[in-house]
């Protein structure tokens, strides 16, 4: 069994368009790129002994596989299911179905955006949501379910 094998694993599950993060709105989501999300991910995640996996995807279906696969393999997730956020019933469902702790996560602020963007339909199922703190949301996440794990 090598190292990764021991290490608790997290997936960080980003949705549609964020894979043009840094070009996409910079006004609303900043400059910084998935890549160097993601790469900051992993280095805290190396000092704090967990192994990060990411996914992105622009397609529902494939983000509902990646939940299910979870279930046997991850010890919390982070998500950010962006526009799917305010529509996915079945991203949804796919999250009520896992028994460890899953935080949502937002860039931006979705309460001071446009009304359509106020209601989370996975707001009430996760174990909380973090909205507006920018990228750094992600690494406060990170460290938030290294304790719980
Ligand atoms: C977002 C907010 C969503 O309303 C939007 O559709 C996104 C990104 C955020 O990170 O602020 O794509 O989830």
């Amino acid at each position: 069994m090598n190292q990764d094998d021991i290490k608790p694993n997290i997936l960080v599950i980003h949705g549609p368009n964020l894979n043009m993060l840094g070009k996409r709105e910079p006004e609303i989501y900043g400059k910084t790129t998935l890549d160097e999300i993601n790469s900051d991910l992993e280095n805290l995640g190396k000092k704090l002994g967990i192994f990060i996996e990411t996914f992105q995807s622009n397609h529902e279906g494939a983000i509902i596989e990646k939940i299910q696969e979870a279930a046997a393999t991850q010890k919390g997730i982070i998500i950010n299911p962006a526009a799917y956020t305010h529509t996915s019933i079945a991203i949804r469902d796919a999250l009520i179905a896992l028994d460890i702790p899953i935080i949502e996560i937002h860039i931006s602020n979705i309460y001071k955006r446009e009304p359509f963007r106020h209601k989370s339909l996975i707001s009430d199922v996760v174990t909380a949501q973090i909205s507006g703190l920018g990228i750094k949301g992600y690494t406060v996440a990170l460290k938030a379910l290294a304790e719980m794990i």
